[in-house]
C-alpha cells in the first residue's frame, strides 16, 4: 500500500475502484493473505501505467474486445511509459481466442537493416563493440511493434484504428501528468537522453533541468505520428511520411536504414509453444524468443520433484529450481535464434523425456558447477524442419508487459520493449519516437555477453533481416482448456526465470497473485554462475544454498509482472509493486 500514498492521483482512483470492487466482490475476497488482490467478473487489464490500464479498461467497458483494449494500452503506453512502452520497437503477443480455443502468437520483433553484418560490432582487434550495438545508431532494428499492434487489431480487433489511437494522441498532444516515477527516471536517464538534441527537447524542460511529478509531459511530434497512424494506418509507419524521417535521421548519421527494410517489414503470426506443468497446460512465445522454450524447459525439470512438499522458497526447492535454470540457459546459448534463418531442436528441447535426461544431471546435495555443464547432445536429425508461421484466418492486411480478459474470455499477454530504458536514447527529429537498441540482443560474437550478461552462439548471429534472439515470455496457462493464469514481465534474461516463479508459486504453492508477485525473486542464467538474489530472502536460506556450493549475489528489484488469474470464473489480478505507476482493474 505505501506506493498509494505517493501518488494522489493513483489514490483517488484506486479509492473510486475499490468502492466498486468491495461492492460488488467483497465475498470472494481472500481472508488469509497479506495483500489483496483486485477483483473482477467481467473483465480485467493490467499494465505498468495506470492511464493505459484505465483506458484499456474503458474499451472493455463498452463493448471492446480484449484485443482492442491490449492495442489501445499498447499505443498509450508509448506515450505515457516512455522507457519501455514504443512504437520504435517491438516485442510479442499472444492472443487466445475463446470462441475458437485458440491461441496464436504475433511475433513484431524487430528485424537487423538488410546491411547489417555479424561482424559489425567488432572492432579492427576483433572485440565487441558494446558502445556500437547499444548506444550508436547501429544498435537500431527495424521496428515492429505499429506492425504487430496493428495485425493484432485488423485480424482480431472490432473496433478501428482511428478510435483505438484516441486515447494516445490525447496523452501526446495535450499532455499527462508525470509521476514521480517517471520524473525520478528521466533524472537518471538524463547522462544519455540529454546528449540528443530531439530527446533532451522532449524529456528536458528549456527552462529548468528536470520535470517535477505534477508537470506535464506534452510530446507534440509523438502526436504527430500517432495521427499520421490513425489517417494512413501501418503504411505511414512503413511507407509514408514516418518513414521518411526515419531514414533521413539514419542517413544524416550513416545508419543502415533503408527504404526496403521499412517496406518489406511483416509482423510473423507463429504457432505458440506449449508444454504442461501438472494438470495445466502452458501456452507460450516460440522463438525468436528464447522465452517459451526455456520456461517450459524449466518446468518440465521443477516437475519431478516434490517441490510442494519442500515448500517455498525452501533453500531445497530453491536449488532445484536454479540447477534447472542453469541447463536451459546452457541450451538457450546454444541452440536457440531466428525460426526463420536457423532450425532448432525445439520439440526435443520441450519434451518431457529430453527433461528426464538433463534432470540427471541435478545433485539434491550441492550446486553443480557451471564450467561442467553444457547444452544437450541433440542431433541434428532430431531438429525441428517445420515452419512456425501460422497464416492468418482472414487476408488484410526498459520492456513492458500487460495482460486483458474480456467478457467472453478472450485474453491478450503482451511484452514489449525498446531494449534498454528509452532504447538508444535516439529520439528521430520530427517523429518524438525514441529507437530501439535491440540489436545488442544479437550475439556479436561467440562467447561475448550482452547487455543481460547473456551469451550465445551462431544460431543468434547478425544477418540482414533476422531477428535477435529475445528472453520475453508472454505466457497464458490453462485449466481444463479455459485461461487460468495470464503473465509476463520485463527483466532482461530475467524474464523468464520471473514467469517461472510466479508459474510454480501459483500451481505448488496455492499462492494467491499477489503473493506470488510480490515475493522476492531469485535467478541464475548458467553463466556468470551466481544467483541473483532480490532482499527479503531469509539469511537461512541463503546460507544452505551457499553451504551447498552456490555464489549468491544480492540483486536490485527487477521484473514487473502484470498478471490476472482466473478461478471460478473470478478474476484477481496483481499488479507489480517494483513498478510504482502500474494499475490492475476489473469491473
Ligand atoms: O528481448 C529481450 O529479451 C530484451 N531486449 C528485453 C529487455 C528488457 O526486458 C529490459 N527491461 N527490463
Amino acid at each position: 500500500m505505501r506506493r498509494i500514498y505517493r501518488y494522489p492521483l493513483l489514490l483517488i482512483t484506486l479509492f473510486s475502484l475499490s468502492i466498486h470492487h468491495t461492492q460488488a466482490t467483497t465475498p470472494i475476497q481472500n481472508p488469509n493473505t497479506i495483500v489483496q488482490d483486485i477483483i473482477g467478473t467481467k473483465g480485467m487489464v493490467s499494465s505498468q501505467h495506470y492511464l493505459a490500464s484505465q483506458e484499456g479498461l474503458k474499451i472493455l467497458k463498452k463493448g471492446g474486445n480484449a484485443i482492442d483494449a491490449a492495442v489501445c494500452m499498447g499505443f498509450v503506453l508509448a506515450v505515457t511509459l516512455p522507457r519501455a512502452g514504443n512504437i520504435g520497437g517491438g516485442g510479442f503477443m499472444l492472443i487466445h481466442i475463446a470462441s475458437e480455443n485458440r491461441t496464436i502468437a504475433i511475433d513484431y520483433r524487430e528485424i537487423a537493416p538488410q546491411k547489417s553484418s555479424k561482424d559489425m560490432f567488432l572492432n579492427k582487434y576483433g572485440q565487441s563493440d558494446d558502445i556500437k550495438s547499444r548506444y550508436s545508431i547501429f544498435s537500431s532494428g527495424i521496428p515492429g511493434t505499429v506492425y504487430g499492434l496493428t495485425e493484432a487489431l485488423n485480424q482480431y480487433g472490432t473496433l478501428s484504428l482511428k478510435e483505438i489511437l484516441k486515447p494516445a494522441i490525447h496523452y501526446a498532444k495535450k499532455g499527462f501528468v508525470i509521476t514521480p516515477e517517471l520524473a525520478h527516471s528521466l533524472q537518471k536517464a538524463h547522462p544519455r537522453l540529454s546528449k540528443h538534441k530531439a530527446t533532451s527537447a522532449i524529456f528536458y524542460p528549456s527552462n529548468k533541468d528536470f520535470y517535477a511529478p505534477g508537470d506535464k509531459l506534452v510530446q507534440k511530434d509523438l502526436a504527430w505520428s500517432l495521427q499520421q497512424l490513425a489517417r494512413h494506418g501501418r503504411k505511414a509507419f512503413y511507407d509514408g511520411p514516418i518513414t521518411e524521417r526515419i531514414l533521413d535521421y539514419s542517413q544524416k548519421n550513416n545508419g543502415l536504414f533503408n527504404k526496403t527494410d521499412f517496406k518489406s517489414y511483416k509482423s510473423v503470426t507463429r504457432k505458440p509453444v506449449v508444454g504442461t506443468y501438472k494438470d495445466f497446460t502452458v501456452v507460450t512465445m516460440p522463438p525468436p524468443s528464447s522465452g517459451g522454450i526455456v520456461l517450459i524447459q524449466l518446468l518440465n525439470i521443477a516437475e519431478q520433484f516434490p517441490l510442494k512438499k519442500w515448500g517455498y522458497p525452501s533453500a531445497k526447492t530453491m536449488h532445484v529450481m536454479i540447477e534447472a535454470m542453469k541447463l536451459g540457459y546452457a541450451d538457450r546459448a546454444h541452440f536457440l535464434g531466428d525460426p526463420d534463418f536457423v532450425n532448432m531442436p525445439t520439440s526435443v528441447l520441450i519434451s518431457k523425456n529430453y527433461a528426464r535426461q538433463r534432470r540427471l544431471q541435478i545433485d539434491l546435495s550441492k550446486a553443480e558447477s557451471v564450467n561442467t555443464i553444457h547444452h544437450g547432445k541433440i542431433p541434428k536429425s532430431q531438429y525441428d524442419t517445420t515452419s512456425t508461421i501460422v497464416k492468418p484466418n482472414k487476408e488484410s492486411s526498459e520492456t513492458t508487459h500487460f495482460s486483458v480478459i474480456d467478457k467472453d474470455g478472450n485474453c491478450v499477454s503482451n511484452t514489449y520493449t525498446l531494449n534498454f530504458s528509452y532504447g538508444n536514447g535516439q529520439v528521430v527529429p520530427g517523429t518524438g519516437i525514441l529507437l530501439n537498441n535491440e540489436m545488442d540482443d544479437f550475439s556479436s560474437k561467440p562467447g561475448h555477453a550482452n547487455a543481460y550478461g547473456l551469451i550465445g552462439s551462431t544460431a543468434n548471429a547478425i544477418s540482414g533481416h533476422k531477428r535477435m534472439l529475445s528472453s520475453m515470455t508472454p505466457t497464458i496457462v490453462f485449466k481444463d482448456n479455459h485461461p487460468f493464469l495470464i503473465t509476463g514481465s520485463p527483466g532482461g534474461s530475467r524474464i523468464i526465470t520471473t514467469v517461472y516463479q510466479m508459474i510454480i508459486q501459483i500451481i505448488d504453492f496455492d499462492r494467491t497473485i499477489s503473493e506470488a508477485t510480490y515475493a522476492p525473486r531469485f535467478h541464475h542464467q548458467w553463466k556468470p554462475d551466481r544467483i541473483y538474489l532480490e532482499r527479503g530472502q531469509s539469511k537461512d536460506t541463503m546460507r544452505l544454498l551457499q553451504e551447498k556450493g552456490h555464489s549468491i549475489v544480492i540483486s536490485r528489484a527487477y521484473g514487473g509482472t502484470q498478471s490476472i488469474l482466473i478461478k471460478n470464473k473470478v478474476l484477481y489480478g496483481a499488479s507489480d509493486p517494483r513498478k510504482p505507476d502500474s494499475l490492475t482493474v476489473g469491473y
